[in-house]
């Protein structure tokens, strides 16, 4: 089983999405667990403080590096050999190699959700293994985060799709987009499936889809059609 905690100040917001669809399904057939740990929990004060001013001023508050540390201290009794993710947009950016990495891990993530400016620095040096980002834009706090990055591991996670076959073909394989696809009608709203498709011809198809998938990554993400080309000439 594949073990997740997630360490928030806003517990309710889960399990949310994940109990749902494909997730859902595989959480309630045990092939995954979620414990989400309140990092409010550990505060010390009638108000239940979580946060504190910047050593340095300027606008904004951090967690209070105890609680947190606390949280990870707790999570890390019931899961001693997972790795701590702290998700931040000033992480490595998350990608497909990551969640494949990622869902390797024996011992699962303990996932840290920043709020306010983010968490002292100390922690980060004490007790984050990586910083994840799921993309260069600056979310309301790292429990949004939690639920892309949550899935595309799961989707790694043996047993979780069904169909194993499905994540042999798909985008970032290779470094290419998925090429499009079409179901029946062949003609929709005057639009033609192209023939190619139709014609039983699996050789043809191979190449025709192969076509469409350099010519997809070429136009929407150059940088990635880069990279593709880099391997390619590498192969030769
Ligand atoms: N917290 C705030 N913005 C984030 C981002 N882009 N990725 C991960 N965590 C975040």
């Amino acid at each position: 089983m594949y073990k997740v905690a997630v360490l928030t100040l806003f517990p309710d917001m889960f399990p949310g999405i994940l109990n749902h669809s494909i997730t859902g399904r595989a959480k309630s057939n045990g092939l995954w667990d979620l414990k989400v740990y309140d990092i409010r929990q550990f505060a010390k004060d009638t108000h239940k403080t979580a946060d504190d001013v910047v050593y340095g001023g300027g606008a904004g508050m951090l967690m209070k590096p105890d609680l947190v540390a606390d949280t990870i201290k707790l999570a890390k009794q019931d899961m001693p050999e997972a790795k701590v993710v702290y998700l931040t947009p000033t992480g490595t950016p998350l990608n497909q190699e990551k969640a494949i990495e990622f869902a390797n891990f024996e011992g699962g993530v303990i996932l840290l959700c920043g709020h306010y400016e983010g968490i002292d620095q100390r922690v980060i040096d004490l007790y984050v293994d990586y910083e994840v980002s799921i993309g260069d834009y600056v979310l309301t706090g790292g429990e949004v985060a939690v639920f892309p990055l949550v899935d595309s591991i799961l989707r790694n996670v043996p047993g979780v799709l069904g169909n194993s076959a499905t994540l042999h073909e798909e985008s970032f394989d290779n470094d290419l987009l998925e090429y499009p696809h079409y179901t029946r009608p062949a003609v929709f709203e005057g639009l033609e499936v192209p023939k190619v498709l139709r014609s039983g011809h699996h050789g043809k198809i191979a190449e025709w889809r192969l076509e469409r998938a350099i010519e997809k990554t070429k136009k929407v993400r150059p940088d990635l059609y880069q990279k593709y080309l880099e391997k390619q000439n590498k192969e030769k």
